[in-house]
Protein backbone atom coordinates (compact mmCIF):
# COMPACT_ATOMS: atom_id res chain seq x y z
CA UNK A 1 0.00 0.00 0.00
CA UNK A 2 1.51 3.67 -0.84
CA UNK A 3 2.34 5.19 2.23
CA UNK A 4 -0.45 8.11 2.21
CA UNK A 5 -1.88 9.60 5.73
CA UNK A 6 -5.09 10.48 3.43
CA UNK A 7 -6.15 7.14 2.35
CA UNK A 8 -8.80 6.44 4.08
CA UNK A 9 -9.94 2.59 4.47
CA UNK A 10 -7.12 1.96 1.25
CA UNK A 11 -9.13 4.97 -1.25
CA UNK A 12 -8.21 8.46 -1.36
CA UNK A 13 -11.50 10.58 -0.54
CA UNK A 14 -11.32 13.65 -2.75
CA UNK A 15 -12.41 16.13 -0.39
CA UNK A 16 -9.17 16.27 1.07
CA UNK A 17 -7.98 17.57 -1.85
CA UNK A 18 -8.40 21.19 -2.14
CA UNK A 19 -9.25 22.81 -5.63
CA UNK A 20 -6.10 24.68 -6.13
CA UNK A 21 -4.07 21.33 -5.89
CA UNK A 22 -6.40 20.12 -8.84
CA UNK A 23 -5.22 20.18 -12.29
CA UNK A 24 -7.21 20.74 -15.29
CA UNK A 25 -10.05 18.72 -15.56
CA UNK A 26 -13.13 19.29 -17.59
CA UNK A 27 -15.99 16.69 -15.95
CA UNK A 28 -18.76 15.59 -17.47
CA UNK A 29 -17.70 15.99 -21.18
CA UNK A 30 -19.11 12.96 -23.49
CA UNK A 31 -16.55 12.00 -25.53
CA UNK A 32 -13.77 10.97 -23.26
CA UNK A 33 -9.99 10.75 -24.89
CA UNK A 34 -8.58 7.13 -24.24
CA UNK A 35 -5.51 5.90 -24.62
CA UNK A 36 -4.94 2.09 -24.54
CA UNK A 37 -1.49 0.38 -23.83
CA UNK A 38 -1.06 -2.98 -25.38
CA UNK A 39 -2.94 -4.36 -28.35
CA UNK A 40 -3.53 -7.93 -27.91
CA UNK A 41 -6.72 -9.56 -26.85
CA UNK A 42 -7.80 -7.26 -24.33
CA UNK A 43 -6.40 -3.36 -25.69
CA UNK A 44 -7.79 -4.66 -28.74
CA UNK A 45 -11.09 -5.62 -28.11
CA UNK A 46 -11.57 -1.99 -24.96
CA UNK A 47 -10.02 -0.02 -28.02
CA UNK A 48 -12.88 -0.98 -30.41
CA UNK A 49 -15.46 -1.00 -27.76
CA UNK A 50 -15.01 2.46 -26.32
CA UNK A 51 -14.35 4.00 -30.13
CA UNK A 52 -17.80 2.05 -31.33
CA UNK A 53 -19.30 3.99 -27.73
CA UNK A 54 -18.51 7.19 -29.11
CA UNK A 55 -15.06 8.00 -27.57
CA UNK A 56 -12.13 9.12 -28.90
CA UNK A 57 -9.45 6.24 -28.73
CA UNK A 58 -6.08 5.50 -29.41
CA UNK A 59 -3.86 2.62 -29.56
CA UNK A 60 -0.09 2.59 -28.44
CA UNK A 61 2.00 -0.74 -28.88
CA UNK A 62 5.46 -1.15 -29.26
CA UNK A 63 5.19 -3.69 -32.55
CA UNK A 64 4.82 -1.65 -35.53
CA UNK A 65 3.21 -4.02 -37.36
CA UNK A 66 0.44 -4.35 -35.29
CA UNK A 67 -0.18 -0.76 -35.23
CA UNK A 68 0.17 -0.83 -39.27
CA UNK A 69 -2.41 -3.40 -39.53
CA UNK A 70 -4.95 -1.57 -37.16
CA UNK A 71 -4.48 1.60 -38.93
CA UNK A 72 -5.66 -0.26 -42.34
CA UNK A 73 -8.56 -1.46 -39.94
CA UNK A 74 -7.15 -4.96 -40.41
CA UNK A 75 -7.20 -7.02 -36.80
CA UNK A 76 -3.87 -8.54 -35.75
CA UNK A 77 -5.93 -10.78 -33.64
CA UNK A 78 -8.81 -13.21 -34.56
CA UNK A 79 -12.12 -12.56 -32.86
CA UNK A 80 -16.11 -12.78 -34.12
CA UNK A 81 -17.22 -9.75 -35.65
CA UNK A 82 -13.96 -7.68 -34.87
CA UNK A 83 -12.74 -6.83 -37.99
CA UNK A 84 -15.88 -5.00 -38.83
CA UNK A 85 -15.62 -3.23 -35.58
CA UNK A 86 -12.52 -2.11 -36.60
CA UNK A 87 -13.25 -1.06 -39.45
CA UNK A 88 -16.07 1.24 -38.88
CA UNK A 89 -14.12 2.59 -36.20
CA UNK A 90 -10.68 3.39 -38.29
CA UNK A 91 -12.71 4.04 -41.79
CA UNK A 92 -16.08 5.60 -40.84
CA UNK A 93 -16.02 7.20 -36.99
CA UNK A 94 -12.08 7.99 -37.65
CA UNK A 95 -12.36 7.62 -34.23
CA UNK A 96 -9.80 5.07 -33.44
CA UNK A 97 -5.80 5.15 -34.10
CA UNK A 98 -3.05 3.43 -33.54
CA UNK A 99 0.67 4.60 -32.60
CA UNK A 100 3.45 3.21 -31.10
CA UNK A 101 4.96 6.15 -29.51
CA UNK A 102 3.52 6.64 -25.77
CA UNK A 103 3.95 10.69 -26.22
CA UNK A 104 1.01 10.20 -27.97
CA UNK A 105 -1.38 9.10 -24.80
CA UNK A 106 -0.78 12.80 -23.54
CA UNK A 107 -3.57 14.34 -24.86
CA UNK A 108 -6.18 11.31 -23.23
CA UNK A 109 -7.66 11.46 -19.98
CA UNK A 110 -7.77 8.13 -19.22
CA UNK A 111 -4.86 5.55 -20.12
CA UNK A 112 -5.79 2.14 -19.75
CA UNK A 113 -3.10 -0.49 -19.63
CA UNK A 114 -2.97 -3.43 -21.43
CA UNK A 115 -0.06 -4.92 -21.45
CA UNK A 116 0.84 -8.79 -20.94
CA UNK A 117 1.78 -10.30 -17.72
CA UNK A 118 3.31 -13.37 -18.91
CA UNK A 119 4.68 -16.27 -16.11
CA UNK A 120 8.38 -16.35 -15.51
CA UNK A 121 9.47 -20.05 -15.28
CA UNK A 122 8.92 -20.38 -11.53
CA UNK A 123 5.51 -19.28 -12.15
CA UNK A 124 5.95 -15.61 -10.61
CA UNK A 125 4.17 -13.28 -12.76
CA UNK A 126 6.81 -11.03 -15.24
CA UNK A 127 5.88 -7.46 -15.01
CA UNK A 128 8.61 -6.28 -17.54
CA UNK A 129 6.17 -4.72 -19.94
CA UNK A 130 4.28 -3.74 -16.79
CA UNK A 131 7.15 -1.73 -15.79
CA UNK A 132 7.94 -0.25 -19.68
CA UNK A 133 4.68 1.05 -20.34
CA UNK A 134 4.32 2.94 -16.31
CA UNK A 135 7.93 4.20 -16.78
CA UNK A 136 6.72 5.82 -20.51
CA UNK A 137 3.33 6.83 -19.14
CA UNK A 138 5.13 8.21 -16.36
CA UNK A 139 7.60 10.33 -18.73
CA UNK A 140 4.22 11.09 -21.00
CA UNK A 141 2.46 12.76 -17.95
CA UNK A 142 5.59 14.51 -16.81
CA UNK A 143 4.18 16.84 -19.81
CA UNK A 144 0.26 16.50 -19.37
CA UNK A 145 -1.13 19.79 -18.02
CA UNK A 146 -4.29 18.19 -17.14
CA UNK A 147 -5.47 15.71 -14.74
CA UNK A 148 -5.13 12.18 -16.17
CA UNK A 149 -6.35 9.26 -14.67
CA UNK A 150 -4.13 5.75 -15.38
CA UNK A 151 -6.02 2.24 -15.26
CA UNK A 152 -4.41 -0.54 -14.72
CA UNK A 153 -6.39 -3.40 -16.88
CA UNK A 154 -3.13 -6.29 -17.18
CA UNK A 155 -3.97 -9.12 -14.31
CA UNK A 156 -0.89 -8.29 -11.62
CA UNK A 157 -0.64 -9.83 -8.46
CA UNK A 158 -2.36 -8.09 -5.53
CA UNK A 159 -0.33 -5.18 -4.52
CA UNK A 160 1.44 -4.67 -7.92
CA UNK A 161 -0.84 -1.69 -8.56
CA UNK A 162 0.46 0.32 -5.34
CA UNK A 163 3.84 -1.60 -5.08
CA UNK A 164 5.22 -1.25 -7.99
CA UNK A 165 2.91 0.45 -11.00
CA UNK A 166 2.00 3.89 -8.71
CA UNK A 167 5.96 4.44 -7.33
CA UNK A 168 7.35 4.35 -10.98
CA UNK A 169 4.50 6.61 -12.35
CA UNK A 170 5.36 9.12 -9.86
CA UNK A 171 8.76 8.68 -9.95
CA UNK A 172 9.09 9.58 -13.49
CA UNK A 173 6.41 12.25 -13.84
CA UNK A 174 7.54 13.89 -10.89
CA UNK A 175 3.77 13.78 -9.60
CA UNK A 176 1.36 12.86 -6.96
CA UNK A 177 -1.25 9.97 -7.47
CA UNK A 178 -4.20 10.78 -6.21
CA UNK A 179 -3.95 14.86 -6.38
CA UNK A 180 -1.66 15.37 -9.94
CA UNK A 181 -3.31 12.10 -11.78
CA UNK A 182 -5.48 9.11 -10.83
CA UNK A 183 -4.96 5.23 -10.70
CA UNK A 184 -7.48 2.55 -11.08
CA UNK A 185 -7.46 -0.98 -11.10
CA UNK A 186 -10.04 -2.64 -13.62
CA UNK A 187 -10.27 -6.32 -14.03
CA UNK A 188 -11.32 -7.55 -17.18
CA UNK A 189 -13.26 -11.15 -17.40
CA UNK A 190 -13.38 -11.40 -21.06
CA UNK A 191 -12.94 -14.93 -22.76
CA UNK A 192 -11.84 -15.26 -25.69
CA UNK A 193 -13.71 -16.18 -28.83
CA UNK A 194 -16.44 -14.29 -27.53
CA UNK A 195 -14.40 -11.09 -26.21
CA UNK A 196 -16.39 -8.18 -27.78
CA UNK A 197 -19.39 -9.87 -26.44
CA UNK A 198 -18.37 -10.55 -22.97
CA UNK A 199 -16.34 -6.80 -22.91
CA UNK A 200 -19.54 -5.29 -23.53
CA UNK A 201 -21.96 -7.26 -21.38
CA UNK A 202 -19.78 -8.29 -18.44
CA UNK A 203 -21.85 -9.89 -16.04
CA UNK A 204 -19.99 -7.17 -13.24
CA UNK A 205 -17.72 -4.36 -13.74
CA UNK A 206 -14.56 -3.71 -10.65
CA UNK A 207 -13.74 -0.46 -10.07
CA UNK A 208 -10.49 -0.79 -8.00
CA UNK A 209 -9.80 2.96 -7.18
CA UNK A 210 -7.24 5.04 -5.52
CA UNK A 211 -9.63 7.93 -5.08
CA UNK A 212 -13.00 8.24 -5.14
CA UNK A 213 -12.47 11.12 -8.32
CA UNK A 214 -10.85 8.49 -10.14
CA UNK A 215 -13.75 6.32 -9.55
CA UNK A 216 -16.54 8.14 -10.26
CA UNK A 217 -14.53 9.69 -13.58
CA UNK A 218 -14.40 5.90 -14.63
CA UNK A 219 -18.29 5.11 -13.97
CA UNK A 220 -18.95 7.73 -16.26
CA UNK A 221 -17.48 5.62 -18.91
CA UNK A 222 -19.15 2.85 -17.41
CA UNK A 223 -22.08 4.00 -16.93
CA UNK A 224 -23.53 3.31 -20.14
CA UNK A 225 -22.58 -0.64 -19.84
CA UNK A 226 -25.94 -2.19 -18.13
CA UNK A 227 -23.20 -4.35 -15.73
CA UNK A 228 -23.26 -4.05 -12.20
CA UNK A 229 -20.85 -1.61 -11.02
CA UNK A 230 -18.53 -2.31 -7.80
CA UNK A 231 -16.35 -0.20 -6.75
CA UNK A 232 -13.29 -1.32 -4.20
CA UNK A 233 -9.73 -0.56 -3.52
CA UNK A 234 -7.07 -1.18 -5.53
CA UNK A 235 -5.58 -4.45 -4.27
CA UNK A 236 -9.23 -5.96 -3.64
CA UNK A 237 -9.59 -5.55 -7.45
CA UNK A 238 -6.40 -7.30 -8.55
CA UNK A 239 -7.46 -9.99 -6.06
CA UNK A 240 -11.38 -10.68 -7.33
CA UNK A 241 -9.90 -11.09 -10.90
CA UNK A 242 -7.21 -14.05 -9.58
CA UNK A 243 -9.96 -15.46 -7.31
CA UNK A 244 -12.35 -15.81 -10.29
CA UNK A 245 -10.28 -16.81 -12.74
CA UNK A 246 -8.67 -19.54 -9.64
CA UNK A 247 -12.02 -20.52 -9.35
CA UNK A 248 -13.01 -21.30 -12.76
CA UNK A 249 -10.03 -23.49 -12.83
CA UNK A 250 -10.93 -24.93 -9.64
CA UNK A 251 -14.61 -26.21 -10.93
CA UNK A 252 -12.89 -27.38 -14.44
CA UNK A 253 -10.21 -29.34 -12.33
CA UNK A 254 -12.80 -30.63 -9.87
CA UNK A 255 -15.36 -32.10 -12.54
CA UNK A 256 -12.01 -33.41 -14.31
CA UNK A 257 -11.29 -35.61 -11.02
CA UNK A 258 -15.03 -36.30 -10.72
CA UNK A 259 -14.96 -37.66 -14.66
CA UNK A 260 -11.99 -39.71 -13.98
CA UNK A 261 -13.67 -41.94 -11.30
CA UNK A 262 -16.67 -41.58 -13.71
CA UNK A 263 -15.24 -43.41 -16.34
CA UNK A 264 -13.74 -46.08 -14.58
CA UNK A 265 -17.69 -46.52 -13.33
CA UNK A 266 -19.18 -46.69 -16.65
CA UNK A 267 -21.02 -43.29 -15.72
CA UNK A 268 -21.48 -40.12 -17.67
CA UNK A 269 -19.51 -37.18 -15.88
CA UNK A 270 -22.17 -34.85 -18.46
CA UNK A 271 -24.70 -36.45 -16.62
CA UNK A 272 -23.48 -36.01 -13.11
CA UNK A 273 -22.76 -32.15 -13.98
CA UNK A 274 -26.27 -31.60 -14.98
CA UNK A 275 -27.00 -33.34 -11.58
CA UNK A 276 -25.42 -30.77 -9.72
CA UNK A 277 -25.27 -27.49 -11.70
CA UNK A 278 -28.97 -27.24 -11.66
CA UNK A 279 -28.40 -26.64 -7.86
CA UNK A 280 -28.38 -23.13 -7.46
CA UNK A 281 -25.44 -22.76 -5.51
CA UNK A 282 -23.04 -24.88 -7.33
CA UNK A 283 -24.34 -23.70 -11.21
CA UNK A 284 -24.18 -25.36 -14.39
CA UNK A 285 -21.42 -23.35 -16.01
CA UNK A 286 -17.72 -24.56 -15.79
CA UNK A 287 -18.85 -28.07 -15.51
CA UNK A 288 -17.66 -29.31 -18.64
CA UNK A 289 -14.99 -32.41 -17.92
CA UNK A 290 -12.69 -32.90 -20.89
CA UNK A 291 -8.74 -32.49 -21.31
CA UNK A 292 -8.44 -29.55 -18.82
CA UNK A 293 -8.25 -25.84 -19.25
CA UNK A 294 -5.48 -24.06 -21.05
CA UNK A 295 -4.94 -20.63 -22.62
CA UNK A 296 -3.48 -17.66 -21.60
CA UNK A 297 -4.88 -16.97 -18.47
CA UNK A 298 -6.31 -19.43 -16.55
CA UNK A 299 -3.33 -21.84 -16.05
CA UNK A 300 -0.57 -18.82 -15.83
CA UNK A 301 -3.27 -16.54 -12.95
CA UNK A 302 -3.40 -20.05 -11.20
CA UNK A 303 0.44 -20.42 -10.95
CA UNK A 304 1.03 -16.77 -10.07
CA UNK A 305 -1.69 -16.39 -7.52
CA UNK A 306 0.30 -19.60 -5.32
CA UNK A 307 3.26 -18.20 -6.12
CA UNK A 308 2.05 -14.87 -4.70
CA UNK A 309 0.65 -17.04 -1.73
CA UNK A 310 4.53 -18.85 -1.26
CA UNK A 311 5.98 -15.31 -0.75
CA UNK A 312 3.29 -15.07 1.71
CA UNK A 313 3.91 -18.05 3.49
CA UNK A 314 0.02 -18.83 3.07
CA UNK A 315 -0.51 -22.47 2.20
CA UNK A 316 -2.29 -23.17 -1.32
CA UNK A 317 -3.23 -27.26 -0.74
CA UNK A 318 -6.13 -26.63 -3.16
CA UNK A 319 -4.86 -24.04 -6.11
CA UNK A 320 -1.91 -26.81 -6.07
CA UNK A 321 -4.41 -29.52 -6.34
CA UNK A 322 -6.07 -28.07 -9.16
CA UNK A 323 -2.84 -27.12 -10.92
CA UNK A 324 -1.88 -31.02 -10.45
CA UNK A 325 -4.95 -32.50 -11.84
CA UNK A 326 -4.81 -29.99 -15.18
CA UNK A 327 -1.54 -30.67 -16.09
CA UNK A 328 -2.11 -34.78 -15.92
CA UNK A 329 -5.58 -34.69 -17.28
CA UNK A 330 -4.64 -34.48 -21.29
CA UNK A 331 -2.52 -37.44 -20.67
CA UNK A 332 -5.22 -39.78 -19.66
CA UNK A 333 -5.96 -39.33 -23.21
CA UNK A 334 -2.58 -40.53 -23.84
CA UNK A 335 -3.50 -43.83 -21.48
CA UNK A 336 -6.75 -44.83 -23.22
CA UNK A 337 -4.68 -44.06 -26.61
CA UNK A 338 -2.03 -46.63 -25.32
CA UNK A 339 -4.97 -49.04 -23.80
CA UNK A 340 -6.21 -49.42 -27.65
CA UNK A 341 -3.36 -49.01 -29.73
CA UNK A 342 -0.32 -50.77 -27.54
CA UNK A 343 3.35 -48.89 -27.54
CA UNK A 344 2.22 -45.74 -29.38
CA UNK A 345 5.85 -45.63 -31.57
CA UNK A 346 5.07 -45.35 -35.17
CA UNK A 347 1.22 -45.99 -34.51
CA UNK A 348 -0.19 -42.94 -36.96
CA UNK A 349 -2.68 -40.48 -34.70
CA UNK A 350 -4.65 -37.45 -35.72
CA UNK A 351 -5.24 -34.22 -33.70
CA UNK A 352 -8.28 -32.60 -34.13
CA UNK A 353 -7.82 -29.01 -32.74
CA UNK A 354 -4.49 -27.06 -31.77
CA UNK A 355 -6.51 -23.88 -30.14
CA UNK A 356 -6.99 -24.13 -26.57
CA UNK A 357 -10.81 -23.68 -27.15
CA UNK A 358 -12.98 -23.36 -29.84
CA UNK A 359 -13.69 -19.72 -31.82
CA UNK A 360 -10.09 -18.93 -31.17
CA UNK A 361 -6.37 -19.12 -33.28
CA UNK A 362 -4.51 -18.99 -29.53
CA UNK A 363 -2.87 -22.14 -28.39
CA UNK A 364 -1.12 -20.94 -25.90
CA UNK A 365 -1.29 -23.19 -23.00
CA UNK A 366 -3.64 -25.78 -24.85
CA UNK A 367 -3.92 -29.11 -24.02
CA UNK A 368 -3.69 -30.41 -27.68
CA UNK A 369 -0.21 -28.85 -27.24
CA UNK A 370 1.29 -30.97 -24.58
CA UNK A 371 -1.05 -34.06 -26.12
CA UNK A 372 1.01 -33.61 -29.21
CA UNK A 373 4.35 -33.54 -27.19
CA UNK A 374 3.78 -36.94 -25.17
CA UNK A 375 2.75 -38.26 -28.46
CA UNK A 376 6.08 -37.75 -30.20
CA UNK A 377 7.86 -38.47 -26.99
CA UNK A 378 6.46 -41.76 -27.68
CA UNK A 379 7.67 -41.95 -31.12
CA UNK A 380 4.04 -41.65 -32.71
CA UNK A 381 3.55 -40.12 -36.36
CA UNK A 382 1.11 -37.04 -35.69
CA UNK A 383 -0.99 -35.50 -38.21
CA UNK A 384 -2.98 -32.36 -37.21
CA UNK A 385 -6.00 -29.87 -38.20
CA UNK A 386 -7.09 -26.86 -36.85
CA UNK A 387 -9.75 -24.36 -38.59
CA UNK A 388 -7.95 -21.07 -37.20
CA UNK A 389 -4.84 -22.03 -35.39
CA UNK A 390 -2.44 -23.78 -37.51
CA UNK A 391 -0.45 -20.92 -37.88
CA UNK A 392 0.63 -20.28 -34.32
CA UNK A 393 1.02 -24.33 -33.72
CA UNK A 394 3.55 -24.12 -36.84
CA UNK A 395 5.65 -21.78 -34.71
CA UNK A 396 5.97 -24.68 -32.06
CA UNK A 397 5.69 -27.98 -34.00
CA UNK A 398 7.11 -27.00 -37.53
CA UNK A 399 9.01 -29.86 -39.34
CA UNK A 400 8.06 -32.60 -36.39
CA UNK A 401 3.94 -33.16 -37.32
CA UNK A 402 2.06 -33.25 -39.91
CA UNK A 403 0.04 -30.52 -40.59
CA UNK A 404 -3.21 -31.00 -42.74
CA UNK A 405 -5.39 -28.63 -44.77
CA UNK A 406 -8.19 -30.17 -43.85
CA UNK A 407 -10.27 -32.58 -41.19
CA UNK A 408 -10.70 -35.52 -44.17
CA UNK A 409 -6.93 -35.20 -45.38
CA UNK A 410 -6.66 -35.29 -41.18
CA UNK A 411 -8.27 -38.42 -40.22
CA UNK A 412 -7.19 -40.92 -43.86
CA UNK A 413 -5.13 -43.48 -43.09
CA UNK A 414 -4.89 -42.81 -39.35
CA UNK A 415 -4.88 -45.39 -36.54
CA UNK A 416 -6.40 -42.88 -33.80
CA UNK A 417 -8.55 -39.81 -34.13
CA UNK A 418 -7.92 -37.22 -30.79
CA UNK A 419 -10.39 -35.00 -30.41
CA UNK A 420 -9.28 -32.26 -28.71
CA UNK A 421 -10.92 -28.63 -29.48
CA UNK A 422 -14.54 -28.98 -29.78
CA UNK A 423 -14.67 -26.55 -33.09
CA UNK A 424 -18.76 -27.21 -34.79
CA UNK A 425 -16.98 -28.77 -37.89
CA UNK A 426 -15.51 -31.78 -35.77
CA UNK A 427 -19.15 -32.62 -34.67
CA UNK A 428 -20.03 -34.45 -38.28
CA UNK A 429 -20.70 -37.99 -37.55
CA UNK A 430 -19.94 -39.31 -40.45
CA UNK A 431 -16.31 -38.40 -40.18
CA UNK A 432 -15.58 -40.93 -37.76
CA UNK A 433 -17.28 -44.13 -39.22
CA UNK A 434 -15.49 -47.01 -38.59
CA UNK A 435 -12.72 -45.44 -36.92
CA UNK A 436 -11.13 -45.46 -33.44
CA UNK A 437 -11.99 -41.66 -32.08
CA UNK A 438 -11.18 -40.97 -28.61
CA UNK A 439 -13.13 -37.95 -27.35
CA UNK A 440 -11.34 -35.15 -25.41
CA UNK A 441 -13.70 -32.92 -25.42
CA UNK A 442 -17.55 -34.48 -25.55
CA UNK A 443 -18.24 -33.64 -28.81
CA UNK A 444 -20.24 -36.43 -29.91
CA UNK A 445 -23.35 -38.12 -28.46
CA UNK A 446 -21.50 -41.27 -27.08
CA UNK A 447 -24.33 -43.95 -27.46
CA UNK A 448 -24.32 -42.95 -30.99
CA UNK A 449 -20.56 -42.38 -31.86
CA UNK A 450 -19.88 -46.19 -30.16
CA UNK A 451 -22.57 -47.08 -32.68
CA UNK A 452 -20.84 -45.33 -35.89
CA UNK A 453 -16.96 -45.68 -34.21
CA UNK A 454 -15.02 -48.80 -34.72
CA UNK A 455 -13.64 -47.52 -30.80
CA UNK A 456 -15.14 -44.88 -29.39
CA UNK A 457 -14.40 -43.69 -26.05
CA UNK A 458 -14.90 -40.31 -24.03
CA UNK A 459 -12.17 -39.06 -21.30
CA UNK A 460 -14.68 -38.55 -18.54
CA UNK A 461 -17.53 -40.76 -19.95
C1 LIG B 1 -10.60 -17.10 -18.99
C2 LIG B 1 -11.71 -16.58 -18.07
O1 LIG B 1 -12.92 -17.28 -18.34
C3 LIG B 1 -11.92 -15.09 -18.29
O2 LIG B 1 -12.88 -14.60 -17.39
C4 LIG B 1 -10.61 -14.38 -18.08
O3 LIG B 1 -10.74 -13.01 -18.39
C5 LIG B 1 -9.51 -14.97 -18.95
O4 LIG B 1 -9.41 -16.37 -18.73
P1 LIG B 1 -10.37 -17.71 -21.57
O5 LIG B 1 -8.93 -17.97 -21.30
O6 LIG B 1 -10.74 -16.94 -22.79
O7 LIG B 1 -11.03 -16.93 -20.32
O8 LIG B 1 -11.07 -19.13 -21.66
P2 LIG B 1 -12.28 -19.87 -20.95
O9 LIG B 1 -13.47 -19.82 -21.80
O10 LIG B 1 -12.42 -19.48 -19.55
O11 LIG B 1 -11.73 -21.37 -20.99
C6 LIG B 1 -10.48 -21.69 -20.37
C7 LIG B 1 -10.15 -23.13 -20.55
O12 LIG B 1 -10.98 -23.94 -19.74
C8 LIG B 1 -10.31 -23.66 -21.98
O13 LIG B 1 -9.23 -24.48 -22.29
C9 LIG B 1 -11.59 -24.45 -21.92
O14 LIG B 1 -11.63 -25.49 -22.86
C10 LIG B 1 -11.53 -25.00 -20.49
N1 LIG B 1 -12.86 -25.31 -19.95
C11 LIG B 1 -13.77 -24.32 -19.74
C12 LIG B 1 -13.19 -26.63 -19.64
O15 LIG B 1 -12.36 -27.53 -19.83
N2 LIG B 1 -14.41 -26.91 -19.13
C13 LIG B 1 -15.33 -25.94 -18.89
O16 LIG B 1 -16.43 -26.27 -18.40
C14 LIG B 1 -15.01 -24.61 -19.22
Amino acid sequence: MVDDPELKGGRLDASVLKKEDLLDYSEGDRIINISIIGAGYIGLTAAVVFASKGHQVICVDTNKVKVDQINQASSPIREVNLDDLLSTCVNVKKNLRAYSDYNETINSDIVFICVETPSKTNGEIDLTYIRNSAKEIGQALAKANAYHVVVVKSTVVPGTTEGVIIPILEEYSLRKVGKDFGVAMVPEFLQEGNALHCFLNPDRIIIGEYDYRTGDMLQEIYNDFSSPILRTDIRTAEMIKYAANAFLATKVSFINEIGNMCRKLGIDTYEVAKGIGSDRRIGNKFLDAGIGFGGPCLPKDLEALINRARELDCETELLQSVSNVNKKQPLKLIEIARKRLGNLSNKKITVLGLAFKPNTGDVRQGSSLKIITQLLQEGAIVKVYDPWAMANAKQIFSGSIEFCDNVLDAIAGSDCIIIATEWDEFKDESLYNGKTVIDGRRILNPQKAKQLCQYYEGICW
